[in-house]
C-alpha cells in the first residue's frame, strides 16, 4: 500500500500570480492500493460529502495521467482520501488531489517517472504550476510555465512566518474567479506587478521580511476577485483602513491571509474586521511546510 501526505499551499501570494506559491501545515492524505478488480474510493474529513468517488475522482483522474504516460493499467484500486483542506477555498485542495495522485501511482509502478516529470503531469492537469509544485516541493516555488516545459526554483519559507488564514463558510470556483479577471491590463499596472513580484522574491530569499509590507501589493487578480464576495471587498477595504499591506488573498481566494512575522499587535486589528461579516469565517494559524509531498 502506498500512503501519501500532500500539504496545501497558498498561490500569487499577492503579486505573484500563476507563479509564485508557498506549501503550508495543513494536509490531506492518500492511502492507494492495488487491487484485483473494481474501483473503490472513500472519501473521509473536510468537504468529504462532496468529493466524487468514482471515475470523476480527481486523485484517481491524476493517477490515469500517470498509468497512461507509463502504459500501465492495474486491474483494480482502492483509494482512501482523507482530506484536512477544504475545497475550493484558495487553499490548493484540487492541487494536492493531483500531486497525491500522480504521485501515489507512479509510487505504483516502481517511481519510472522524476520529479520533474511529475510536476509537467500535474501542471498539465492543473493547468497553471503555482499550487502544484510547492505541493509536490514543499517551500516557495517561482515557477514559469512555457507550452512544453514549467521551469522552477525552490526555496524554503522563512522560518519566522506565520499564516493566519481566514477561510470563509462560502466556496468560490477557480473557474468563476479567473473568468472575472480582464483580458488587458495598463502597462502601468504590469510595472507595478513586475516590481512587487521580483521584490517579493527577493525579500523571502534574503530575510530581508521588512519588505513584504511593500512587496505583498496586486494588481492583476485582486481588485477584481474581491468584488465577487461583498465580504471580500469590505475586509479588504478595512485593511487599506487600518494599513494593513500583509494581507493576500490566497489563490483564487475566498481565503484570506494575513501574513505575520512580527506585529502581533496587529492580529487584533485583522480579526475585528470579520465581527460584522454575513458569513461565518474559520481560522487557522499555519507555517510554511518546506517538506512537500511524503
Ligand atoms: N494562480 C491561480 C489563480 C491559483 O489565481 O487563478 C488558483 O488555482
Amino acid at each position: 500500500m502506498i500512503k501519501v501526505s500532500v500539504p496545501a499551499t497558498t498561490a500569487n501570494i499577492g503579486p505573484g500570480f500563476d507563479c509564485i506559491g508557498m506549501a503550508l501545515t495543513l494536509y490531506n492524505e492518500i492511502q492507494v492500493e492495488e487491487t484485483n478488480k473494481d474501483l473503490i474510493i472513500e472519501v473521509t474529513g473536510r468537504d468529504a460529502e462532496n468529493i466524487e468517488k468514482d471515475e470523476n475522482n480527481l486523485v484517481y483522474k491524476s493517477m490515469l495521467k500517470v498509468f497512461d504516460k507509463i502504459g500501465y493499467r492495474p486491474k483494480g484500486l482502492k483509494i482512501k482520501q482523507h482530506n484536512g483542506i477544504p475545497m475550493a477555498r484558495g487553499l490548493g485542495s484540487s492541487a494536492a488531489c493531483i500531486v497525491g495522485g500522480v504521485t501515489a501511482a507512479n509510487k505504483l509502478c516502481g517511481s519510472p517517472l522524476n520529479h520533474d516529470q511529475l510536476l509537467q503531469l500535474a501542471t498539465e492537469i492543473e493547468g497553471h504550476p503555482d499550487n502544484v509544485a510547492p505541493a509536490l516541493f514543499g517551500g516557495v516555488v517561482v515557477s514559469s510555465q512555457d507550452k512544453a516545459k514549467t521551469s522552477y526554483v525552490r526555496f524554503p519559507v522563512p522560518e519566522s512566518l506565520k499564516f493566519i488564514v481566514a477561510i470563509p463558510a462560502v466556496s468560490l470556483s477557480t473557474k468563476a474567479a479567473r473568468g472575472v479577471l480582464p483580458e488587458n491590463i495598463l502597462f502601468e499596472d504590469a510595472v507595478f506587478n513586475v516590481g512587487k513580484a521580483s521584490l517579493l522574491v527577493a525579500a523571502l530569499m534574503s530575510g530581508e521580511l521588512d519588505k513584504l509590507d511593500v512587496a505583498l501589493q496586486d494588481r492583476l487578480h485582486q481588485p477584481y476577485r474581491v468584488k465577487l464576495m461583498d465580504s471580500l471587498e469590505k475586509i479588504f477595504n478595512g485593511c487599506r483602513d487600518q494599513n494593513l499591506n500583509n494581507v493576500f488573498l490566497s489563490g483564487a481566494g475566498p481565503s484570506i491571509i494575513y501574513l505575520n512575522w512580527k506585529k502581533d499587535e496587529e492580529e487584533k486589528g485583522f480579526y475585528s474586521l470579520f465581527k460584522e461579516m454575513s458569513e461565518t469565517w474559520e481560522f487557522k494559524t499555519l507555517k510554511g511546510d518546506n517538506k512537500g509531498i511524503v
